[in-house]
């Protein structure tokens, strides 16, 4: 695939509708500060058109980003971030709830972890959630892969793998925004499903 065209077309924040796209729509999901804004730039060959930052929950409504006049790539905000109040955290889970209830187009998940670090109760339960309430395993987008050592890559894969109880069959693929590793392996995963 090569990505011809990025265009941000929906942003809905908490008292927006959730917009009916009749397109696939593949959802990302991961803490602040994963690497959300980061992977959607890499994918569109943009520098900051997905805005990110170094000040985490960056990303505060849902984005929908339509590519090639034929998909979209939603942007849901990060969760876990410390600084966020408990009633708005939960005013969040409730959007993020309707919009898996409302979209009748969502064609993967796409659940970004920092390869660093093991997966936290966060994303336990952010996992879990989505394979219990929407049916979808998600894929694993492993970021910040050139912040690890080679070496280490396969026992990181293992260790977040483990945590999460990860299906044998489960979709991995690890990724650097600043390498571009592992977007072509992403581009192959979209060709297969919109083909
Ligand atoms: P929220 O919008 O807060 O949910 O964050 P996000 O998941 O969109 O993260 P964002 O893309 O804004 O990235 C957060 C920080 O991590 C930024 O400083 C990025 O430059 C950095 N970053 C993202 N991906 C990578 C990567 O693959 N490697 C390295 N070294 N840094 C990365
Ligand atoms: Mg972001």
């Amino acid at each position: 695939m090569i990505v011809k065209t990025c265009e941000l077309k929906f942003v809905c924040g908490l008292n927006s509708k959730i917009p009916i796209t009749n397109k696939k729509e593949f959802v990302l999901v991961g803490r602040s500060n994963v690497g959300k804004s980061s992977f959607i730039n890499t994918l569109c060959n943009r520098k900051n058109y997905a805005r990110t930052s170094n000040v985490p929950g960056k990303t505060k409504t849902i984005n929908y980003y339509y590519i090639n006049n034929n998909f979209f790539i939603v942007d849901l905000p990060g969760y876990g971030f410390a600084k966020t109040s408990l009633s708005e955290q939960e005013n969040w889970a409730n959007f993020i709830n309707k919009y898996f209830k409302t979209s009748k187009n969502i064609e993967e998940i796409i659940m970004l972890l920092d390869i660093r670090h093991k997966p936290s109760d966060k994303d336990i339960s952010m996992y879990d959630w989505i394979v219990n309430n929407t049916g979808y395993e998600p894929i694993l987008i492993l970021t910040k892969l050139d912040k690890v050592k080679k070496n280490d890559v396969a026992n990181h894969i293992k260790i977040i793998k483990d945590t999460l109880m990860c299906s044998e069959e489960c979709d991995i693929i690890t990724f650097s925004s600043i390498t571009k590793n592992g977007v072509d392996d992403f581009k192959k995963i979209l060709d297969k499903v919109l083909d």
